[in-house]
């Protein structure tokens, strides 16, 4: 498409080309703008503003469609594993059996962290956040590959990608089991990625510890549905940091703190959080809808609504089917779903959220799976940090490997006061 954006402006005329995406979503590439007119845009939030082309994970929010490389989402729930997702999330293709392989068990020989790291366990509080201590364990990460942490160096990153992903679980399980006063439990190189989290997390040093495979497979499911999802807060937050060639411990890192958020990832804990506080209060779900649409009051449906998904969020439905098989297998009964569905049944027939079109999104059912594996409320983020971690690393890595990249430095438009001396200001008061 050779169409151009006309922008009419103080009497001038510019031409601005149009970017069109493989799906055929439209873009004004502005890249020229200020150059041209002397203007810049504003866009609160980026509702509208594209920040990158990119190749790694497509939404169509009005339907609900998700898909990783071109991939749908529902064929790698169902087909995939989370080590072959983040695979073909990091690298753009599916690996072959020996790629895939070598993958594992290069992920595998890097699951230990350095003893001298374990040592900074001491320093948390118990009831410390565990994003806290992911966000700070991961940036630590770094003090250990000096040598081996240049973003422009393409072993560097390899190296650096490997030990991320390895050593994620082993970090989350240790924070778990400081927070218990139980002893951590080192990864064994037999087990895979899913096997050896619930191991870490859940075995005691004192007796065996029988891995469940009902469990092993829904914490796969849960971390293949979370690998990706575009230029998210994090994601962006991620490319941001990365941008300045900072190195990737740091810019993951950063993104651990953009997922702590409850209008992100922290969504998953308030969701639980807002579920048990119907439960015990004996607030009623219509109550706590009508709460929810109180403009002044911070109060949100937490599981609901999303910035691009206006139709049910793909991820949430396969949750929900996944839970109430999770549940049955696993021999639990949860009031906690019972009372989730009531409230999604609510909210999905009353018009404040018919309007703004706000549905269940991923994380509003996740957290009755966590729960029901025995995972705290504290640590659902953290498993969401645990399935995002591929999906950052590819954008950051997408971003990196881009020849025209550039450090994220946005404009403003400035609405403070005047020039004024120091002297008049300071009589200002
Ligand atoms: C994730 O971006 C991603 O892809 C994120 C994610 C990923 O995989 O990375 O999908 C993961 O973060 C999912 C979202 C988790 N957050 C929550 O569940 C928190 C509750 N949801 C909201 O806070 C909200 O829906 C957001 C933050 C998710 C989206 O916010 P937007 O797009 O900025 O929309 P908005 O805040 O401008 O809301 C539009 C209207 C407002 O009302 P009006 O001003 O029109 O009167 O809808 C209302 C909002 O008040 N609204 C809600 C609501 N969400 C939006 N009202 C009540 N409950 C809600 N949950």
């Amino acid at each position: 498409m050779n169409e151009k954006a006309i922008l009419k402006v103080n009497g001038q005329e510019f031409e601005l080309p149009i970017i069109v995406g493989t799906e055929n979503e439209t873009a004004i590439d502005i890249s020229k703008l200020r150059a041209m007119s002397g203007y810049i845009t504003l866009d609160n939030g980026y509702l509208n503003t594209g920040a990158c082309t990119s190749a790694i994970t497509f939404l169509d929010g009005e339907n609900g469609i998700l898909r990783y490389r071109g991939i749908p989402i529902e064929q790698l729930a169902e087909k995939s594993t989370f080590t072959e997702v983040a695979y073909l999330l990091i690298y753009g293709k599916l690996p072959n059996e020996s790629e895939l392989k070598e993958w594992n068990s290069a992920i595998t020989k890097h699951t230990l962290i350095h003893e001298d790291l374990k040592r900074l366990y001491v320093g948390f509080p118990k009831d410390g956040h565990p994003m806290a201590i992911m966000s700070c364990m991961i940036a630590s990460l770094s003090t250990y590959y000096q040598d081996s942490y240049d973003p422009t160096n393409p072993e560097h990153r390899e190296i650096s990608i490997i030990r991320l992903l390895a050593k994620f679980p082993t970090i989350a399980a240790f924070a778990f089991k400081k927070s218990i006063g139980q002893p951590s439990i080192h990864p064994i190189n037999a087990l895979n990625y899913c096997q050896n989290f619930l191991n870490m997390m859940f075995a005691v040093p004192t007796e065996e510890y029988e891995i469940d495979p009902i469990a092993e497979e829904a914490l796969d499911l849960l971390l293949i549905l979370h690998a990706d999802h575009e230029q998210n807060c994090s994601a962006s937050t991620v490319r941001l940091v990365g941008s300045s060639l900072a190195n990737i411990y740091a810019a993951i890192s950063s993104g651990i703190c953009a997922l702590w958020g409850p209008r992100h990832g922290g969504a998953n804990q308030e969701v639980l959080e807002m579920l048990n506080e119907i439960h015990d209060s004996g607030l009623t779900v219509k109550q706590v809808i009508e709460k929810s649409k109180q403009k002044f009051s911070n109060f949100r449906l937490s599981g609901f609504g999303h910035r691009v998904y206006k139709n049910y969020d793909p991820r949430a439905k396969i949750i929900k089917k996944a839970t109430y098989k999770v549940l049955n297998k696993l021999g639990v009964k949860d009031h906690l779903l019972d009372i989730a569905i009531e409230l999604e049944e609510a909210a999905l027939t009353d018009d404040f959220f018919v309007e703004r079109k706000l549905y269940p999104n991923v994380d509003f059912y996740s957290g009755i799976i966590y729960r029901a594996l025995g995972i705290p409320v504290n640590m659902f983020t953290v498993m969401f940090g645990m399935g995002r971690l591929p999906g950052w690393i590819a954008q950051w890595k997408e971003m990196i490997e881009s020849p025209d990249m550039k450090i994220g430095r946005p404009r403003q438009v400035y609405v403070g006061p005047k020039e004024i001396s120091y002297d008049d200001a300071k009589k200002g008061g």
